[in-house]
C-alpha cells in the first residue's frame, strides 16, 4: 500500500493508475471500523483501484463538539488497510487540504441540509461539502462509496457532487452492527460501560417504533410514545426522531421507501441510526 501525506505525491500515484481501471475513493475520518472495512471490501471485491482517505475534517464540527477528542490511531488503520489490499492511503495535513484551491466549484446550500442533522448541526453540512469537493476535485474518482448509518449524509454528497457535475458515482453500503444492534461508530468510544449499555437499546427501539408505525397507522403518536421510551431508557436527549422518504422528502403514513431516522444523545455522546419502515 502507498501511503501519500501530499497532493503532489498522490497525483503522480494517480496518474500511474491504468486508464481503464475504475478509481475508487472512500473517504474517512480514520479509527476505522468494521463499517469503514465494509465499504473497502466491496470496492476491493470489485477489483477497483482503492484509495482510502483519512482526514478528520475541522470544518464539520462545532464550537462545542468533539474535533479535540477525536480519536485517532493511524497505526492502527495502516494496519487493518495493509491487510485488505488497499492500494493507496491518502493522509493530508490540514495545510495541504486547505491550501488547495476550489474555487472553480461554486458550491450553494441543498435544501436537505436543514432538515434532520443539519438543523441541529449547522456546521455539519457546509464542512462536509467543503472537504467533499476538496477531495474529489484532487482524486476526481469513478466511484466512492459511504456507509448507511450517516443516511443523510449520502443523500447530500450524492446530490452535492451531481450538482457540481463530479462524474463520480455514489454508492452506498448498509450499517454494520455491533451483536447489540448498535449501529458501529468510531464516537461509540466515547461511552463508558454503564452508557454502552443504554446505547445497545437504540437499535431495538427503532425496531419497535416501526413495528408500532406499521401496525397503529399513525406515524406522529408512534414517534411521541417512543421518544419518551428513548428518555425513560436512559437517553438523555432527542434530537429528532423523525419518519422521511428514502430521498429525505416528508414522510406520510402512504408514502411508499419510508425511514425512520434517530439522534440521541447518552450524556455528551451522540449517537444516530436509521431503519426502513
Ligand atoms: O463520514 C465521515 O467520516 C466524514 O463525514 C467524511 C465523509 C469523511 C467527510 O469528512
Amino acid at each position: 500500500m502507498k501511503i501519500c501525506k501530499n497532493i503532489r505525491s498522490l497525483k503522480i500515484e494517480l496518474n500511474k493508475i491504468q486508464k481503464n481501471k475504475c478509481l475508487s475513493l472512500i473517504p474517512t475520518m480514520g479509527y476505522l471500523h468494521l463499517g469503514h472495512l465494509s465499504l473497502i471490501k466491496k470496492a476491493k471485491k470489485r477489483k477497483e483501484f482503492t484509495v482510502v482517505s483519512i482526514f478528520i475534517n475541522p470544518k464539520q464540527f462545532g464550537p462545542k463538539e468533539d474535533l479535540d477528542k477525536y480519536p485517532v490511531d493511524i497505526k492502527n488503520d495502516i494496519e487493518k488497510l495493509k491487510k485488505l489490499k488497499v492500494e493507496l492511503l491518502f493522509i493530508p495535513s490540514r495545510k495541504e487540504m486547505f491550501d488547495y484551491k476550489t474555487s472553480a466549484y461554486k458550491y450553494k446550500p441543498l435544501k436537505i441540509q436543514n432538515i434532520l442533522c443539519g438543523r441541529y448541526r449547522p456546521n455539519y453540512f457546509p464542512g462536509v461539502a467543503d472537504i467533499i469537493i476538496r477531495l474529489f476535485s484532487i482524486i476526481n474518482p469513478d466511484k466512492s462509496y459511504f456507509g448507511e448509518k450517516d443516511y443523510q449524509q449520502y443523500i447530500f454528497i450524492k446530490k452535492l457532487l451531481k450538482k457540481l457535475g463530479f462524474k463520480s458515482k455514489v454508492i452506498s453500503s448498509k450499517t454494520i452492527r455491533e451483536n447489540s444492534g448498535l449501529a458501529m461508530s468510531s464516537r461509540n468510544q466515547y461511552l463508558s460501560i454503564e452508557e454502552m449499555k443504554i446505547a445497545n437499546k437504540l437499535y431495538k427501539f427503532l425496531k419497535l417504533t416501526k413495528k408500532d408505525i406499521n401496525d397503529k397507522k399513525n406515524i406522529s403518536k408512534s414517534l411521541i410514545k417512543y421518544k419518551n421510551e428513548l428518555l425513560n431508557a436512559g437517553f438523555t436527549k432527542i434530537d429528532y426522531l423523525e419518519v422521511r422518504t428514502d430521498d429525505l422528502r416528508k414522510a406520510n403514513i402512504n408514502s411508499t421507501n419510508k425511514r425512520l431516522f434517530a439522534a440521541v444523545f447518552i450524556n455528551k455522546t451522540r449517537l444516530i441510526d436509521n431503519i426502513k419502515v
